[in-house]
């Protein structure tokens, strides 16, 4: 059995970076599910579709291209909220669950864990996650790092319509019917609003470690 770590948390609390350097410190596989919907409204977008429409949003998970993971074109405000359209679609859902629930089976690199971040990893994905967290932070807060983050990519936007795209995202991703962002009752929660980014990974770190050195103290024993 993998040993999981599930990070969940709202657009822009920081999960990302967390999960990614959770991995690297325990030396697990990652998987960043917000890849497979944002590769999926790519490529509805990019063939003139409508995510809002299941047909279109079917096409698009069908046709998603993982060697595009790392293409920064997956990375705008428009591809994320054309995501949480697709991600509303249970089609769409029950087309990514079996990928991501087959990365947790079989890691790539065969390596004892992995971890995941998204929205539903702890209370859909891996409801027995060896470890889960779910990530917070001031809406306001998430609106300032994204536009610092644009900044940094040369890229200038309005704080205040940075701030209303967030709040509108979270309400559709909250708020949607079927595995709406949500903490499971099992997950600790982490607020980063006052913490840096060394910090959080600090707090993120404290609450899953126990958790992990217990499985892989089991792993070797069984
Ligand atoms: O984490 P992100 O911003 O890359 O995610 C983009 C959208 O994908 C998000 O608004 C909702 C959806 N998503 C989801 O529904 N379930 C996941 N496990 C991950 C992302």
């Amino acid at each position: 059995m993998t040993i999981i770590i599930a990070v969940d948390g709202p657009a822009a609390s920081g999960k990302g970076t967390l999960a990614r350097r959770l991995a690297r410190h325990f030396n697990f596989a990652h998987l960043d599910s917000g890849v497979l919907y944002r590769l999926t409204a790519l490529s509805v977008l990019e063939a003139g579709g409508n995510p809002a429409i299941e047909a279109d949003a079917m096409r698009g998970a069908r046709g998603i291209d993982l060697s595009r993971a790392g293409d920064p074109a997956i990375r705008t405000d428009l591809v994320g909220m054309a995501a949480s359209k697709v991600s509303a679609i249970p089609a769409v859902r029950a087309a990514l669950h079996d990928f991501q629930t087959g990365f947790l089976a079989h890691p790539p690199g065969d390596g004892p864990g992995a971890v995941m971040d998204g929205r539903d990893i702890g209370t859909v994905i891996a409801p027995h996650a060896t470890a889960k967290l779910f990530i917070d932070a001031a809406p306001e807060v998430r609106a300032r790092r994204r536009w610092l983050e644009l900044k940094g990519l040369g890229i200038e936007k309005d704080l205040e319509t940075l701030l209303g795209e967030i709040q509108a995202r979270d309400h559709a991703d909250r708020t949607r019917a079927i595995s709406p962002l949500a903490k499971a009752p099992d997950a600790d929660l982490l607020d980063t609003s006052n913490l840096d980014i060394d910090a959080a990974f600090a707090a993120a770190l404290a609450l899953v470690e126990p958790k992990v050195s217990g499985a892989l103290k089991d792993r070797h024993r069984g």
